[in-house]
């Protein structure tokens, strides 16, 4: 932890109560002068700091951000979101940052947040609507072990992780749809776009963005009856941080189940959430659609569709539609 991280779990720990200059001097083993500098690049970063002679410091608010130090504070991982967290105020797209981060080296769970994108992407070249404040934007890079056959793995253990956080920070019942869009009552609340980087036989590095609908209010037209977030839901604010903090434990945690264990326990708690077999839907796809109801989702997460003529079809990709 650098002198401002460390400062900054001072006065959080007396929140609300004033700290002596000498204190945090003697506390941090640093001069005064430099207490006070990094007092302001902590003010900078949006922090609520009174300062009195004699009294010394006081945190007064903790501003609401997706701040590093915030992410960090209390977060239960051994890797992601330990080493570099990158957070932006705006940015295109964290993915592409990602990716670019990723291509010059950044390990394994380097994460990027933003508080607004301006070119948020989502599946097939679509957009991802990205307001300022109420969103979670944040990829990671991953380096699996894989090949690129199986990397669709990464998608799956992604949409079992978001839809856990969600679980484990509101009270709602999030469901998967195939294959891996966050639901809430049939209403999308969070999107993942994993985009791989592999030669011949090994993947060089993934990204997972996910977009998650906090505490957004509205949306667009163009998705304001297919789309959700948690505020609407709850009609409560909720912590974005804690959110973060939740899925980065998460997707740790299923990373670890597939390295050590394989696959099918990150397919069968997929199956689990998505709920999906045996339901008649639509498949729309580039160049077709196929009516017919759900058979399974096979060992490789591929879609296993039966149509009315007995037909079965095998789906690596599409839109689902429940009918
Ligand atoms: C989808 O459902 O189509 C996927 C949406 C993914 C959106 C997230 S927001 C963070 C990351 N950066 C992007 O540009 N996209 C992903």
């Amino acid at each position: 932890m650098d002198t401002k991280d460390r400062l900054l779990t001072a006065l959080k720990e007396r929140k609300g109560h004033w700290v002596s200059g000498e204190v945090l001097s003697q506390h941090l083993a640093v001069s005064r002068s430099a207490v006070w500098k990094n007092i302001g690049k902590l003010r900078k970063a949006g922090y609520v700091i009174r300062a009195a002679r004699k009294k010394g410091y006081c945190l007064l608010r903790i501003p609401d951000l997706l701040l590093p130090a915030e992410i960090r504070d209390g977060l239960k991982t051994r890797c992601f979101g330990q080493g570099e967290i990158a957070h932006f105020m705006e940015i295109g797209s964290t993915n592409t940052t990602a990716k670019q981060m990723a291509v010059q080296g950044a390990t394994e769970g380097t994460v990027v947040v933003a508080e607004h994108q301006t070119h948020g992407r989502g599946r097939k070249h679509r957009g991802w609507f990205s307001p300022a404040s109420g969103g979670i934007y944040c990829s990671l890079i991953l380096r699996p072990r894989i090949s690129p056959a199986d990397s669709p793995r990464i998608t799956f253990l992604s949409a079992v992780s978001a839809a856990e956080a969600l679980c484990r920070v509101t009270p709602l019942h999030p469901t998967i749809k195939w294959p891996n869009d966050i639901l809430i009552r049939g209403k999308k609340v969070a999107g993942i776009l994993t985009e791989m980087a592999s030669d011949m036989d090994s993947v060089s590095y993934g990204v997972v963005g996910i977009g998650i609908n906090v505490n957004t209010s509205d949306f667009p037209d163009i998705i304001a009856d297919t789309a959700t977030s948690v505020f609407r839901e709850t009609q409560q604010p909720l912590s974005r941080t804690a959110l973060v903090q939740a899925y980065l434990e998460e997707q740790e945690k299923w990373y670890g189940v597939l390295k050590r264990q394989g696959f099918e326990p990150v397919l069968e708690r997929w199956r689990t959430m998505a709920n999906i077999i045996g339901k008649p839907i639509r498949v729309e796809m580039i160049d077709k659609r196929i009516e017919g109801r759900v058979q399974m989702i096979d060992a490789d997460g591929v879609l296993i569709l039966g149509d009315k003529r007995g037909q079965t079809h095998r789906i690596l990709s599409g839109d689902v539609f429940f009918l």
